[in-house]
């Protein structure tokens, strides 16, 4: 390709600000062109108030669209990202795949599988490069356990991630014009984000994929709704989910994820199971498997002495700007290069991920029913969920 990538983003708010930090620090290194940004609410495109929260952007000559349609339309792109909530996309992914752009759509890539499924045909017909944002596969230690788990079975996975609404942040869309909440907490709100494990938990459900090398087959969910006198103040998701994931290989997961008010405590657990190990998250990353050749052995051994450090310590934050950047960087040198072997997973790879998440939610209304993905992506039962609803 010759001179760098040019590159435009749809959608600058929170998310997609740190992404415009990334481009632009790319862009100071020639990896990139910003060319394009696209944002429907004019203040969002200020350069000042880009700067305050990606300070290494410059406008420069980057032309700024109302909206996606028009930067697709009239912008020379090499590559785009979708970075809007994901009950607001209306066939641009297709359009730009059929324009060969290549594609970074955020997570989760919409609420509406079918919707999914039809961006993911346009890109394998353009056969455009894809990537989805989950930044925490690029995570050193997660890396490191997904290597240690290569030759091995994983038998069980537990997360643990409790985690409160408060951590939502500044959101920048301005959903009280929009019919959504008015408070723009649209991670909140059921309608917006899909309930909490959709917009949220997905990540861990991908890190599950991750170090199991494998595929989510069924799901089991429970959630504990919120009460609706605190809809108001607190959005409408349900304050706990209890999900069962079963996999193709026969592991099973449990995904355990809260979203209380008030509760200003974030915190992860997680611990996985091989068929002889039990991998611990300490001040290391710690393999607990004894690994002699004859067993039992004669002497029961220490906890200690069967320990083994897969990465030391201190582990860094596996959502934060590190693997963000690193996502980025390496999405820009697959397209740049040509490489799709570069990539950790595309945008077809990642509709297992937001298959599994949205069946949860089908699985909590119906009870538990454990919801077959084959069945849910494409049996006649489940086509009422799959589709955006009709609003007219
Ligand atoms: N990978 C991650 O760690 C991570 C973190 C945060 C958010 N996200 C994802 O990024 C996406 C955006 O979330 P956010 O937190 O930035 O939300 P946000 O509301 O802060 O920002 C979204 C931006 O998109 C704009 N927008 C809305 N509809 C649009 C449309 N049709 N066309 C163009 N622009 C439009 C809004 O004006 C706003 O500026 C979501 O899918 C979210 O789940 C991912």
């Amino acid at each position: 390709m010759a001179g760098p990538l040019k590159v435009g983003i749809v959608g600058v708010g929170q998310r997609g600000l740190q992404h415009v930090e990334h481009l632009s620090r790319l862009q100071a290194e020639e990896e990139v062109r910003l060319v394009a940004l696209a944002d429907p609410f004019p203040e969002n495109l200020e350069e000042q108030s880009i700067q305050s929260r990606a300070p290494a952007y410059r406008q420069g000559d980057a032309t700024l669209y109302g909206s996606a349609g028009e930067m697709l339309r009239e912008a020379d792109l090499d590559a785009v990202w979708f970075v809007i909530p994901p009950n607001q996309h209306g066939g641009e992914i297709e359009i730009a795949a059929e324009r060969g752009i290549a594609i970074f759509a955020e997570k989760p890539q919409t609420l509406f599988y079918d919707e999914a499924a039809s961006q993911a045909e346009a890109i394998r017909r353009a056969g455009v490069l894809s990537t989805a944002g989950f930044q925490m596969r690029y995570e050193p230690w997660y890396v490191a356990l997904r290597e240690y788990t290569a030759d091995k079975a994983v038998t069980s996975i537990t997360m643990v991630h409790a985690g409160g609404i408060e951590g939502h942040g500044v959101k920048y869309t301005h959903t009280e014009t929009m019919g959504g909440p008015g408070n723009r907490m649209w991670t909140a709100n059921r309608e917006w984000s899909g309930s909490s494990v959709v917009e949220a938990g997905i990540h861990q459900t991908d890190l599950m994929r991750y170090w199991t090398h494998d595929e989510i087959d069924w799901v089991q969910a429970a959630y504990v709704e919120r009460d609706p006198s605190l809809h108001e103040s607190e959005g409408d998701n349900p304050t706990a989910y209890t999900v069962v994931y079963g996999f193709k290989r026969g592991a099973v997961a449990n995904l355990i994820f809260t979203r209380p008010a008030r509760v200003y405590l974030n915190e992860r657990y997680d611990y996985v199971l091989t068929t002889h190990s039990q991998v611990k998250f300490e001040d290391d990353l710690v393999a607990y498997g004894y690994v002699g050749d004859t067993y039992p052995p004669a002497d029961r051994p220490d906890a200690s002495e069967v320990r083994q450090v897969l990465a030391r310590g201190p582990q860094g934050d596996p959502m934060g700007g590190a693997n963000s950047l690193e996502l980025d960087r390496r999405f820009v040198e697959a397209v740049a290069q040509n490489r799709p072997d570069l990539l950790k997973n595309t945008f077809e790879s990642s509709l297992n991920s937001l298959a599994a998440v949205l069946a949860a939610n089908v699985s909590h209304e119906l009870n538990g029913e454990r919801i077959h993905l084959e069945e849910f992506t494409t049996g006649e039962r489940f086509a009422r969920y799959r589709a955006r609803p009709d609003k007219s």
